[in-house]
C-alpha cells in the first residue's frame, strides 16, 4: 500500500502535471487553436496519410486564424501564415531562432556524430553549411552538369517508348527513378544508371511513405525517441532510412581506400566525380576550432583549427543530400509537368524558350540560365504545391518578442505555407491561377517553398538545374498531355505532400 502511494506521489503525479502543464500552455497564454488531448496535443492529426500535415494547417487556419497555438506531445508549437511574423522569426530575429523543431528520434543536434545538416545547429550547422555549400557553387553544378544529363538521357529512352501510344503514366514514378538515379550518382558513390531496376527504391519510398510511429512515440514520450535511434543504428536493417547510412558508409569507405591506393601509387587525384570526393576534399575558407569542451566556433581564437568534414560527417551529409534531394525533386517535377500538361499555352512558351536557347544536342550550364520562362512555371507549381512545408519551422532559442508576442525559449515556430502562398493580399486576386508571367515581378514575401533566411535550402540551385535539365529535354521533343478527366491530383504524404499519382501521356511535336 505504501508502495502505491509513494509511487502515485513521486511519479505518477509529477509526470501527469508535467502533461497537463505543457498540454495547457497555449490555454493559459490566452492563445487559440485546436487542443486535442492531454499527452497528445494534436500530434494525432498529422499522422493521417490521406490528410497531408499542410493541409491540416489550412483547415485549422480557416477556424483559429493567422496565428494559433498547437501541442504536439512536449512540443509547444505557434501556427503562422503572416508573413510579416515570418520574416522576424526566419531572417530578422534568425539569432533567436536558429533551431529546427526536432525529435529526439532525429537524434541530438549538439552530440549526435553522423548529425548533419539539417539537424544540426548553432555553431555546428554553421561550420557544416560553410563547409556543404562548395557543392552546390557554380563550379561544382558544371560538374556534376553532365551526371545529370547522362540520367535526364537514359530516362527519355524510357519515356520515348511511350510517346504517342496513348497510355497514360505515373509520371510521379518516372521522376522518382530519374532524380535517384541522379542522387545515387552525385552522392553515393553509383556508378553506373540503375535507373528502373534500382534496388534502393522500395527502402528510400518508403521513408517518405511508411509509417511515422517512432516519430509520434517520441513526441509524446522523449525518451523512446532516443532509446529507438540507439536500437536502430544498433540493428540498421529493421528501419530503411537506417540500412541508408549503411550503404553510405560503405561507399564512402570504399572511396577512401581506393584513393589511398591510388596515392600509394603515385596516382594523382583527378577532378572530383561526386560529393563523396568534394567532401573528402573540401576545405573552408573560415577556421574553425574547437574549445576544450568539444564544442566548434568559427573565430580567431586559440583552439585546434578543424577545416574539414569527418568521415561520420560525410556519412550524414551524403544521407541528407540522398533523402532531401530525391523526393523533393521528383515531387517538384511532377507539379510542374502536371500543370503544364493542363495549360498548353504555358507548355507553348516553355517549349518556345527551350527551342530558341538550347540549341546544341546537350543542353549546357550557360543555356540553362538563360530557361527564365521555364524556371518560372516551375516556381508558380512550388507555389501552387509547397510540398515541403513540415519542415518550414523554427525552434525559439532564447525568449524574445515578436511582432509584440513574447514567445519562450523551446516554443517553435511552423510557417502554414499553403494559406501564405495563396494569399490574396500578397498574389492578388486570380491566387488560384497558374500563372508564370506573375513573377516576372515577384512580391518580396510570402515564397518559401525552399525556406527561407540562413537556412534556406541548400540544395535549391541544384534542384533547379536539375528539373530544368530534365524539362529542357522533354519539351524539346514532346508535349505533355493530361488525362482525359482531367481529375484534380489527390494529395497525400505524412512528410512532404504528394499526389497520389500523376498521370500523363506523350505526344511527338
Ligand atoms: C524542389 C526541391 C527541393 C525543395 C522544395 C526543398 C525544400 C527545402 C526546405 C523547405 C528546406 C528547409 C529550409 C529552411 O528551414 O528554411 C530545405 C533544407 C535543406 N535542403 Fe532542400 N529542397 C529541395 C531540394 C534539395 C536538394 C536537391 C538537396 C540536396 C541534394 C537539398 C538539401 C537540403 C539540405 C541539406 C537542407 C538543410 C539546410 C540547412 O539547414 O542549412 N534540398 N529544403
Amino acid at each position: 500500500m505504501i508502495f502505491f502511494l509513494s509511487l502515485i506521489t513521486f511519479l505518477i503525479i509529477p509526470i501527469l502535471s508535467y502533461y497537463l502543464w505543457i498540454w495547457s500552455y497555449w490555454i493559459r497564454k490566452g492563445v487559440r487553436g485546436p487542443r486535442g488531448i492531454p499527452f497528445v496535443g494534436v500530434l494525432d492529426k498529422f499522422q493521417n496519410f490521406h490528410k497531408p500535415y499542410g493541409l491540416v494547417l489550412r483547415d485549422w487556419t480557416n477556424t483559429y486564424g493567422e496565428t494559433y497555438g498547437i501541442t504536439e506531445g512536449v512540443e509547444k508549437t505557434l501556427i503562422t501564415s503572416n508573413s510579416e511574423f515570418v520574416n522576424e522569426v526566419f531572417i530578422r530575429q534568425y539569432d533567436n531562432f536558429y533551431g529546427r523543431k526536432l525529435n529526439s528520434f532525429q537524434g541530438d543536434p549538439n552530440k549526435n556524430k553522423r548529425i548533419h545538416l539539417f539537424v544540426s545547429q548553432g555553431n555546428r550547422w554553421k561550420r557544416l553549411r560553410a563547409l556543404s555549400s562548395p557543392a552546390f557553387s557554380n563550379n561544382s553544378l558544371k560538374k556534376v552538369r553532365s551526371t545529370i544529363e547522362d540520367s535526364a538521357l537514359e530516362l527519355m529512352g524510357y519515356l520515348e517508348k511511350l510517346a504517342d501510344t496513348g497510355v497514360h503514366v505515373d509520371f510521379l514514378e518516372y521522376y522518382q527513378e530519374f532524380t535517384l538515379d541522379v542522387i545515387g550518382k552525385i552522392a553515393m558513390g553509383q556508378t553506373e544508371s540503375q535507373m528502373f531496376n534500382n534496388s534502393l527504391l522500395p527502402k528510400v519510398k518508403s521513408i517518405f511513405s511508411g509509417s511515422r510511429r517512432a516519430f509520434f512515440i517520441a513526441g509524446i514520450f522523449p525518451i523512446c525517441g532516443v532509446f529507438l535511434r540507439a536500437l536502430f543504428t544498433r540493428f540498421p536493417s529493421l528501419l530503411p532510412s537506417f540500412v541508408l547510412f549503411d550503404i553510405i558508409e560503405k561507399a564512402v569507405t570504399a572511396r577512401i581506400a581506393q584513393r589511398d591506393a591510388d596515392a600509394t601509387k603515385g596516382i594523382e587525384p583527378g577532378e572530383p566525380r561526386d560529393y563523396i570526393d568534394l567532401f573528402l576534399d573540401v576545405q573552408s575558407d573560415v577556421e574553425f576550432f574547437r574549445d576544450e569542451m568539444g564544442g566548434e566556433f568559427a573565430a580567431s581564437q586559440v583552439g585546434k583549427v578543424d577545416k574539414h568534414l569527418t568521415f561520420d560527417e560525410i556519412i550524414g551529409q551524403c544521407f541528407v543530400f540522398l533523402l532531401a534531394g530525391f523526393d523533393t525533386t521528383a515531387l517538384s517535377l511532377s507539379y510542374t509537368s502536371y500543370l503544364l500538361s493542363l495549360h498548353p499555352e504555358v507548355q507553348r512558351k516553355c517549349q518556345e524558350e527551350v527551342d530558341r536557347e538550347c540549341t546544341s544536342p546537350e543542353v549546357t550550364f550557360e543555356q540553362l540560365a538563360k530557361l527564365k520562362y521555364t524556371e518560372w512555371a516551375m516556381k508558380e507549381a512550388l507555389r501552387l504545391y509547397p510540398l515541403a512545408s513540415i519542415v518550414h519551422n523554427r525552434k525559439c532559442m532564447r525568449d524574445t518578442t515578436v511582432l509584440g508576442m513574447h514567445i519562450e525559449k523551446g516554443t517553435n515556430v511552423q510557417v502554414d505555407t499553403w494559406t501564405l502562398h495563396y494569399d490574396e493580399r500578397i498574389w492578388g486576386k486570380d491566387v488560384k491561377e497558374f500563372k508564370p508571367e506573375r513573377w516576372e515581378k515577384p512580391p518580396t514575401d510570402g515564397f518559401l517553398p525552399f525556406g527561407l533566411g540562413p537556412r534556406l535550402c541548400v540544395g535549391m540551385r541544384l534542384a533547379y538545374m536539375e528539373e530544368k535539365l530534365l524539362l529542357a529535354h522533354i519539351l524539346r521533343k514532346y508535349t505533355l498531355v493530361p488525362n482525359e478527366d482531367h481529375k484534380p491530383l489527390k494529395l497525400v504524404g505524412t512528410a512532404t505532400t504528394t499526389p497520389s499519382e500523376v498521370m500523363l501521356k506523350l505526344k511527338s511535336r
